[in-house]
């Protein structure tokens, strides 16, 4: 079974529910609505939904089939097949980005483990008073990390592939659970008006930046996460059809997110454009009107707490890839310089939120606030410069000819015969559509 000694996925399920379980996390319950809510609600899904079959199923497949083709990680992948040229700089910035995405997403993954406890032992602190507390910010972001480096150290079928496989299934359960019982809140119907009755007089420039953004974001794309989960899956594997089942679970559970909060935002009276913060005002005060709500409460957190750690194994794998194939580091030197890294990239987000006036108050790229900066700037603008760099490589570079010979191992006929259809998005249509997006941040139509 071993390809080399690097690791591979245990079966072809464990693939796709690891390669889903990096795909869904805070990105569909945290940040989806959220965005959602800044940008206006409805007319923003259907915009999300287009860059997801788009832009996001396309290069997910190229990055796919990129790291099964070279088995390498990211930086790797690019050296295997151009060596001496500038493209593997794609794959040092997917270094780069895994790094800076996990120093803020721990913050908010500490929140959740937070939110947990708060919800056992009930506290009168309110959610501004907990993240200004540098304390809580700090324990629960280190502790948070202790985790993902556990599971990492763990390796792949051991560590990251036993964690993913039942429990992805139960936050959809549990999910849908919630979605009955908002349904039936008062003013639960402004909720859903909002959430699916576009209007598209909302639209802007940075609309379609936040979308596209967030599709990057909540696929695990741009950065080489799934290079690298790409370079341990087995040559039996069917591509493109594992990229269109961890596509539609990850859209699936951020539309049915969507559906959870929105109803119980507008009957509790929380604003759709209150940030990072939304999730953590509107689902505690569910909870608390349950009944039975503190068991509920109990189990949304513990799920959403795993869902996030199977996105920062993933974050943290890229550069611990990287470090262990290239400089051939042993993966436990490579796990805790990495780990010492994010905590000092990660300070100032996790010290952001009321605690350290600066911190809290410097602007830049439009964000407010050090955490706002670090999402945008990572995700909003490296993933999709990567993205689009991944594209021109996979589509103009290695030829999408080279990749459909990698794509149609372990593929069907039929399956082969829908990729001419990819081989055009990935050349032509995707490159335009990221290029456009990110000029029109720099003001240039
Ligand atoms: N997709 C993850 C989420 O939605 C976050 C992530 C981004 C993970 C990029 C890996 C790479 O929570």
């Amino acid at each position: 079974m071993e390809q080399n000694s690097r690791g591979i996925w245990g079966s072809r399920l464990g693939f796709i529910l690891a390669a889903a379980g990096s795909a869904i996390g805070l990105g569909n319950i945290w940040r989806y609505p959220y965005v959602t809510g800044q940008n206006g609600g409805a007319a923003f899904v259907l915009l999300y939904v287009g860059c997801v079959l788009l832009v996001g199923l396309p290069v997910l497949i190229a990055e796919l089939s990129l790291g099964r083709k070279t088995t390498l990680n990211p930086v790797g992948a690019f050296k295997a097949i151009v060596p001496k040229s500038l493209w593997p700089g794609v794959g040092y910035l997917g270094v780069l980005t895994g790094v800076g995405i996990l120093s803020f997403y721990l913050v908010i993954a500490g929140w959740t483990l937070g939110y947990l406890v708060r919800t056992i032992i009930p506290s009168s602190e309110s959610f501004d008073q907990f993240v200004a507390n540098p304390y809580e910010e700090i324990g629960y972001f280190l502790a948070f990390l202790g985790l993902t480096m556990y599971v990492v150290l763990g390796g792949v079928e051991k560590g990251i592939e036993r964690w993913s496989k039942f429990l992805m299934p139960a936050l959809f359960v549990l999910v849908l659970l919630l979605i009955g019982y908002n349904f039936t809140l008062e003013g639960a119907s402004k909720g859903i008006e909002f959430y699916l009755k576009p209007d598209f007089s909302k639209i802007q420039g940075s609309t379609v930046l936040a979308a596209l953004g967030q599709a990057f974001f909540s696929l695990s794309l741009g950065m080489g996460t799934m290079i690298t989960y790409g370079s341990y899956i087995s040559k039996k594997e069917n591509i493109p059809v594992s990229a269109v089942a961890v596509a539609l679970s990850d859209t699936t559970i951020a539309f049915l997110a969507g559906l959870m909060i929105f109803p119980a935002l507008f009957s509790v009276g929380v604003e759709p454009t209150s940030g990072p913060a939304l999730v953590f005002n509107v689902l505690p005060r569910v909870f608390e009107t349950m009944p039975g709500g503190t068991i509920v409460g109990v189990a949304f957190f513990l799920l959403l707490i795993i869902a996030a750690l199977t996105s920062t194994v993933s974050l943290l794998e890229v550069p611990v890839a990287f470090l262990v194939d290239e400089k051939k580091w042993s993966r436990k030197k490579a796990v805790w310089v990495i780990a010492l890294m994010t905590i000092l990239a990660g300070m100032p987000s996790a010290l952001s939120q009321g605690t350290v006036a600066w911190f809290t108050n410097v602007e830049f790229l439009g964000q407010q606030g050090f955490l706002s900066i670090m999402n945008r700037l990572f995700s909003d603008i490296s993933l999709p410069v990567g993205g689009l760099f991944i594209c021109l490589f996979v589509g103009w570079v290695w030829g999408t000819k080279n990749a459909l010979e990698e794509i149609r191992i372990g593929a069907d006929e039929q399956t082969i015969r829908l990729m001419g259809f990819w081989q055009f998005l990935v050349k032509y249509v995707c490159p335009v559509v990221i290029a456009a997006v990110l000029l029109n941040i720099f003001g240039v139509f």
